[in-house]
């Protein structure tokens, strides 16, 4: 990899997309030369790096001539069909969609868990799911230390997960809703100011569950390398700006109380415990957005479990970031 490499965002305008740049300033990540990309209704409009202004050109084939790192997050669709085309034209490819994060010959990496994944890549390295990176970050060193055999989880997810769109359909659905107005939904397909609907990813009629929570069982087996874990969750959404939640459960091969989990949890590389007992005070998206820890608090022993192998916590993390532009961008400082 060269010293300053070009590095493409795809799908620059998105939510996802404007962090990609912001990280990368942030974090001094060593850029080149900047190519933003996106639709070409977005071709000509520019964006802010490093206090310049990047013009914004529209996605085609000859995109990636000359590109050495692209960070992909403009859809599954647009990652199948273009991704290969990246890696062809000497890319390396970080995707935050779900198109290529089951498949075989792709690392799914979470620096955190799994940096040593990221030399196996053939051109593209996948970014999980956001719920599965909020969850799986605080989990990951309490199951070395003593093995998850069962999780739990209900996640309360925000609209930043559904893009810069969904976004704006809450603000203003719920302007709309305080002057008395009617709003109809374009993007979500429920009302979404002052509601909580179940996640709007394809739901399997004959299993009853939907894409999301499918998406969070498989990648954390995958990322894990624990096909046996059992994974239960329920995906919904909630009206929050940026930064999901998640209330977990988990049973290990071991007893565990709430104090091992702390002591566990005090010095995680991307954890920050918020867990105020006296002040009522634990995580809030309002606290984690704009931040790359995923903040933990509520821990305390799963009374439901007599045999002391069981604990339940409270998590909330940055879905744009650590959930999605951090991890990609940490991804790729390793290939530095
Ligand atoms: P555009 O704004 O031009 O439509 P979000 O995840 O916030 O919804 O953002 C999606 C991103 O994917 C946007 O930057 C969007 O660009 C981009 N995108 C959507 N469709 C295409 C396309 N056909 N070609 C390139 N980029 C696309």
């Amino acid at each position: 990899m060269k010293r300053n490499p070009t590095v493409a965002i795809v799908g620059a305008t998105g939510a996802v997309g404007a962090e990609f740049a912001a990280t990368l300033e942030k974090r001094n990540f060593p850029v080149g030369k900047l190519v933003a990309l996106a639709s070409a209704r977005s071709a000509g409009k520019t964006m802010d790096f490093r206090g310049e202004k990047v013009v914004i050109q529209e996605l085609t084939e000859r995109s990636f001539d000359g590109v050495d790192i692209a960070l992909f997050s403009a859809g599954g669709s647009i990652s199948r069909k273009y991704a290969p085309i990246a890696v062809k034209a000497g890319a390396v490819v970080v995707d935050n969609s779900s198109a290529f994060r089951m498949d075989p010959n792709v690392p799914l990496v979470i620096p955190e868990i799994n940096p040593q994944r990221i030399r196996d890549h053939k051109g593209i390295i996948a970014n999980p799911n956001c719920s599965t990176i909020t969850a799986l970050v605080p989990l990951w060193p309490i199951h070395r230390k003593n093995r998850i055999r069962r999780m739990i989880i209900s996640t309360y997810q925000a609209s930043s997960g559904a893009g810069a769109a969904a976004m704006e359909e809450l603000v203003e659905s719920t302007r709309a809703h305080l002057e008395g107005r009617r709003y109809e939904p374009k993007v979500l397909p429920h009302p979404y100011a002052f509601n909580v609907f179940s996640h709007n990813d394809t739901i399997d009629l004959e299993t009853g569950y939907n894409g999301e929570e499918t998406k969070v069982i498989k990648e954390t087996k995958k990322i894990f390398e624990d096909d046996s874990i059992r994974v239960g969750i329920t995906c919904v959404r909630v009206p929050v700006l940026r930064a999901h939640c998640e209330a977990i459960t988990i049973e290990c091969d071991n007893p565990i109380g709430e104090n091992d989990v702390r002591r566990i949890l005090s010095d995680a590389p991307g954890v920050k415990i918020v867990d105020d007992r006296e002040k009522n005070y634990f995580p809030m998206p309002i606290d984690a957005s704009g931040q790359g820890d995923i903040l933990v608090g509520r821990i305390r022993r799963d009374v439901s479990d007599p045999t002391g192998h069981s604990v339940a916590m409270f998590v909330s993390g940055d879905q744009l970031l650590k959930g999605a532009a951090l991890n990609a961008i940490q991804i790729a400082e390793y290939l530095l």
